[in-house]
């Protein structure tokens, strides 16, 4: 089988997530771009990798662009006429629409918002394209060697952003708040940050089950116990409507951005 010439543009935090879950598959044949000089050093240190400041002129193969919506404009504009219309396009940038990268190339478009745990290749990868079949095999191949893979509508993509691209974020913050708590109730920051930590590694395997959250959630609290005064608690607070607002934020603004970007 012909390997797929896959371009990751952009060797940041996603573009190395890319890099971590692909690197070992043999069907692939990677090539980097970044236009920082001190990550580009880091990698060839690192890795053994060579990688350009610039693509140059691609023919065929997939571009995966893991730039911020920021310099895709300037991107579109400097290097769109090196781009051939046989390559596909993918793109995990927030807020950038299809129709608008086909404002700049009328090439085949794939638009993902995976996490970053592609490169534990564990990912969940939402994706909407403007093409019908699996051109030259990307997501069976490449896609899906990075984690599962499932279709959305693109009217989806600003809430699918808010919940998955930008999901770790929500635990993270949430397990910070934990750690903060229980170190000004008298832990010390190690043993909290070791507790809290501990308890995200066992959760996979508790949330692995048929029963909703819901029903997870009446698992863990008994009647007049420790969990249900926290709980009652939250709801005081309403950590509903915070956690809907934060929600409600996020994909607004991924809605502004396709907007932005759609006007540049
Ligand atoms: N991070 C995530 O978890 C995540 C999740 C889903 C989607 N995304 C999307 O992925 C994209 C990248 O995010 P990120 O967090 O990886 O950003 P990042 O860490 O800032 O990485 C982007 C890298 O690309 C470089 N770059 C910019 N323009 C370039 C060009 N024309 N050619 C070569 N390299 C270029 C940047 O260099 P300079 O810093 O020197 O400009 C930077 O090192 C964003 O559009 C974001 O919406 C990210």
């Amino acid at each position: 089988m012909k390997k797929i010439d896959i371009n990751i543009l952009g060797l940041g935090n996603l573009g190395t997530a890319f890099f971590e879950g692909l690197q070992k598959n043999k069907n692939l044949n990677l090539h980097l771009y970044e236009e920082n000089e001190k990550i580009r050093n880091d990698y060839a240190e690192l890795h053994d990798v060579v990688t350009s400041p610039h693509i140059d002129t691609l023919d065929s193969g997939v571009l995966i662009l893991c730039i911020k919506p920021q310099n895709i404009n300037n991107f579109f504009e400097s290097f769109s006429k090196n781009i051939n219309k046989d390559v596909l396009i993918c793109s995990p940038v927030a807020g950038l629409e299809i129709e608008t990268i086909n404002k700049y190339v009328k090439n085949r478009v794939i638009r993902i918002m995976p996490n970053l745990l592609i490169s534990k290749n564990n990912g969940f990868i939402p994706f909407v394209k403007n093409y019908d079949d699996d051109h030259l095999g990307f997501i069976e191949i490449a896609l899906s060697s990075l984690g599962l893979t499932r279709e959305f509508t693109e009217q989806l993509f600003p809430l699918v952003t808010a919940l998955s691209g930008s999901g770790p974020a929500w635990y993270y913050e949430l397990s910070r708040q934990l750690t903060n708590s229980a170190t000004q109730l008298g832990m010390n920051e190690d043993e909290a940050e070791e507790l809290v930590k501990e308890l995200i590694k066992a959760l996979p395997n508790l949330i692995n089950t048929e029963d909703s959250f819901a029903e997870l959630v009446n698992k863990v609290k008994s009647p007049k116990g420790t969990t249900e005064a926290g709980l009652d608690s939250l709801n005081d607070a309403s950590f509903d409507t915070i956690i809907f607002n934060a929600i409600q934020q996020a994909t607004n603004r991924s809605i502004e951005i396709s907007a932005e970007l759609n006007n540049e």
